[in-house]
C-alpha cells in the first residue's frame, strides 16, 4: 500500500510518499521562512500565493526522487484543515485532481491528526496512548484511541504554546520562529532569575493558559524601556539568555504538571495503554523533550517523539496518517470541503475563555 501526502496548510509546501512498512518512499519540502520573516509571522495571503505556485512542483519532485509515476500511488491525501483557508484549498484542489484523474480515492487528512501519529511511523507506538500536541496554533493532552478516535483531556484557553514562543520571541527582538531562537538563548540562561507565573497550575482540570505568561513577559521588558515601550527596551544579552530560560522553564513546567494529572486518567481508563507520546512544532524542544522523557520514567510509560524533522509541518505525517485512514477504510467524496476548523474529538467541548477559537 503507498500513499502520497500533500500539506499546505500553514507556511510549508510539502509532499511525501509512504507505505505500509512505514517507510518513507519519498519527501519534499519548500518553506516559505523566509517570505513572511520581515512581518514576523505567517502572513496567509503570501501563504496562499506561494503554495499555489509551488505545489505542482513538489508533487512532481515527490515522484521523480521516488521513481514512481502518479498512477503507482493507491490514494491521495492532504492536509484538509485546520489552518489558513486560501493554503488548505491549494493542497485539497491539488489532491481532489489527481483522485479524479487517476481514479484513485481521495483522503482528507486532519492537520492535526497528521501531528498525533507521526510517532507511529518513526517509533513502536501503539493505540492507546497519551498525546502531548503542541504546535504554533493547538495546544491539547488527547487520548488517541484509535485513528479517527481521540478524547481530548486538555487544551489551552487562550494562546498555543508555539504561539506564546513566537510571541515572547518577537518582543525580544529574535525574530520568527521564536521556538528555536528561544531555546537557542534559553541553553545559556538561568531560568530562576525572574519569577514568572504558571497560569492555571493549580486549576482542577488539564486544561492550559499561556497568555497571562506573555503578559508577565512583556512587563519585565517594558521595565528595560525609558518611556516603558517594549520595542523601545535595549537589554542585555544575558537579561535576554535569562527571560528565554525561565520562559522556556515555565511552559514546560506547566505542560508537565497538567500532563501528570492527564497520566493519572490515562492510567485508570486506558489501562493497556502505555505511550507518552509528545508532537508538533515545539515537541522539536530539547528542554521539553528531556522533562517529558524524565515525566514517562516517572509513571512506567514509554516516551516517543518523532525525530525533529517531522515534529513541524511536513508531507510525511500527511502521507501516513493519510495511509493509516486509508488501511483502515476511510476516504472521502470529491466534495469534501476544506475544513478551517476541525477539532480531532468533536465531542469535546469548547474550553471557558477560548473564546471559540480553540477546539
Ligand atoms: O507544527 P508547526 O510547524 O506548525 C503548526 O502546525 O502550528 O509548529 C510551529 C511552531 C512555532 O510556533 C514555532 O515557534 C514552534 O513550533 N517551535 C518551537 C521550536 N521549534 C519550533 N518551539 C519551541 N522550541 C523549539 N525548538
Ligand atoms: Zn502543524
Amino acid at each position: 500500500m503507498i500513499v502520497l501526502g500533500i500539506e499546505s496548510s500553514c507556511d510549508e509546501t510539502a509532499a511525501a510518499i509512504v507505505n505500509d512498512k512505514r517507510q518513507i518512499i519519498s519527501e519534499c519540502l519548500l518553506t516559505q521562512l523566509e517570505e513572511h520573516k520581515p512581518f514576523g509571522g505567517v502572513v496567509p495571503e503570501i501563504a496562499a500565493r506561494s503554495h499555489l505556485e509551488h505545489i505542482d512542483e513538489i508533487i512532481e519532485h515527490t515522484f521523480a526522487k521516488a521513481r514512481l509515476k502518479p498512477a503507482d500511488v493507491d490514494a491521495i491525501a492532504a492536509s484538509s484543515g485546520p489552518g489558513l483557508i486560501g493554503g488548505v484549498v491549494v493542497g485539497v484542489m491539488s489532491a481532489k485532481a489527481m483522485a479524479l484523474a487517476l481514479n484513485k480515492p481521495f483522503i482528507a487528512v486532519n492537520h492535526l491528526e497528521g501531528h498525533a501519529l507521526a510517532a507511529r511511523l518513526t517509533s513502536d507506538v501503539r493505540y492507546p496512548y497519551l498525546l502531548l500536541l503542541v504546535s504554533g496554533g493547538h495546544c491539547q493532552i488527547l487520548v488517541v484511541k484509535n485513528v479517527g478516535e481521540y478524547e481530548r483531556l486538555g487544551t489551552t484557553i487562550d494562546d498555543a504554546a508555539g504561539e506564546a514562543f513566537d510571541k515572547v520571541s518577537k518582543m525580544l527582538g529574535l525574530g520568527y520562529p521564536g521556538g528555536p531562537m528561544i531555546e537557542k538563548m534559553a541553553d545559556i540562561g538561568n531560568s530562576r532569575r525572574f519569577v514568572l507565573p504558571r497560569p492555571l497550575y493549580n486549576s482542577p482540570d488539564c486544561n492550559l493558559s499561556f497568555s497571562g505568561l506573555k503578559t508577565a513577559v512583556r512587563k519585565i521588558i517594558e521595565s528595560y524601556a525609558p518611556d516603558g515601550i517594549v520595542e523601545h527596551a535595549i537589554l542585555p544579552e544575558q537579561d535576554v539568555a535569562d527571560i528565554c530560560a525561565g520562559f522556556q522553564f515555565a511552559v514546560t513546567e506547566c505542560l508537565c504538571h497538567k500532563l501528570e494529572k492527564a497520566i493519572r486518567y490515562f492510567h485508570e481508563h486506558y489501562p493497556a495503554g502505555k505511550d507518552l507520546v509528545v508532537s508538533g512544532g515545539v515537541a522539536s524542544n530539547t528542554f521539553l523533550r528531556n522533562r517529558l522523557e524524565l515525566l514517562a520514567i516517572a509513571n512506567n510509560m514509554v516516551f516517543s517523539a518523532p525525530p525533529v524533522r517531522f515534529c513541524t509541518d511536513n508531507g510525511v505525517m500527511i502521507a501516513w496518517a493519510g495511509l493509516e485512514r486509508f488501511r483502515a477504510g476511510y476516504t472521502n467524496n470529491l466534495d469534501f470541503k476544506p475544513r478551517p476548523r476541525w477539532p480531532l474529538d468533536e465531542n469535546a467541548p469548547k474550553a471557558a475563555g477560548a473564546g471559540g477559537v480553540k477546539a
